[in-house]
């Protein structure tokens, strides 16, 4: 379903270059809850905005069943794929409600059709009773939830998570992960997990990808890959239980 092919990018800047990802050859099968598990600065959000069009490659290409993401600016925000950025971005001056409704109006729905979707969303990520709050009235995993919500407002087939958990605590964590399983299997959705955090890939991730340096340097089965590793970013991974 999702096609990585060589992916590469390198920012420029005057004098220095940084090459964030170099040869990403990566594929994400439909109903994977896929992870994506590096230290800081391997190049995983880079990655995730690769694939959701926010940001041209230098090189190679990302095929979403068999089309190629165009590379507009706002592009993978479409109807394909819905994302959850590192650290939220909801819109301060904007109730949940307003929030959740914002991709649904800028597809050009109509209010009622607005209105019904955005109860059915809250009532998915639990927060009925919250639509008229502001995220500054929010906890952490409530916010992270009207981010998740938002994200399915257009029905996408992929949900793109860059560090879904990383703020959390362990319980709220639990909750915020049960959800997008509970999204993958339900509603069919594919799920894409960047993180930094074993814990993650070990609860719900079915494949992983070990990214190190803006290279793969390992993918399986999670079960496989974290039970016995087979490259040095691994065992590292492990060894710091990051
Ligand atoms: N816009 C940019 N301009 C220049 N360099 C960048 C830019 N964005 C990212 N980088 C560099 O690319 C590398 C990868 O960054 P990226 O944000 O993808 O890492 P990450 O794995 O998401 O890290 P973290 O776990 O801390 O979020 C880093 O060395 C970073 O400094
Ligand atoms: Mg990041």
């Amino acid at each position: 379903m999702i096609k990585i092919n060589n992916l590469s990018k390198i920012f420029r800047q005057k004098d220095t270059q940084v090459t964030a990802l170099e040869n990403i050859t990566l594929e994400i099968e439909k109903g994977d809850i896929f992870g994506v598990i590096g230290m800081s600065g391997a190049g995983k959000s880079t990655l995730l905005r690769c694939l959701s069009g926010l940001e041209k490659p230098t090189g190679g290409t990302v095929e979403i069943n068999g089309s190629r993401v165009s590379l507009q600016k706002g592009a993978g925000l479409g109807r394909q794929m819905g994302v959850v950025f590192q650290g939220y971005n909801l819109l301060m001056q904007k109730t949940v409600r307003q929030n959740v409704a914002l991709p649904l109006e800028i597809a050009g729905r109509d209010k009622e059709t607005r209105r019904q979707k955005v109860e059915s969303l809250l009532k998915t990520v639990g927060l009925a009773d919250k639509a008229d709050c502001y995220p500054s009235q929010l906890s952490g995993g409530q916010k992270q939830r009207v981010a998740i919500a938002r994200a399915l407002a257009n029905d996408p087939q992929i949900l793109l998570c860059d560090e879904p958990t990383s703020a959390l605590d362990p319980m709220t964590t639990g909750q915020v992960l049960d959800l997008l399983k509970e999204i993958n299997s339900r509603l069919s959705v594919t799920v894409v997990i960047i993180t930094h955090e074993l814990g993650v890939v070990k609860s719900i991730c079915n494949k992983v990808a070990v990214i190190s340096n803006g290279r793969i340097a390992e993918t399986g089965p999670a079960r496989q890959v974290l039970g016995s590793p087979g490259s040095n970013a691994t065992k590292l991974l492990l060894e710091w239980r990051v």
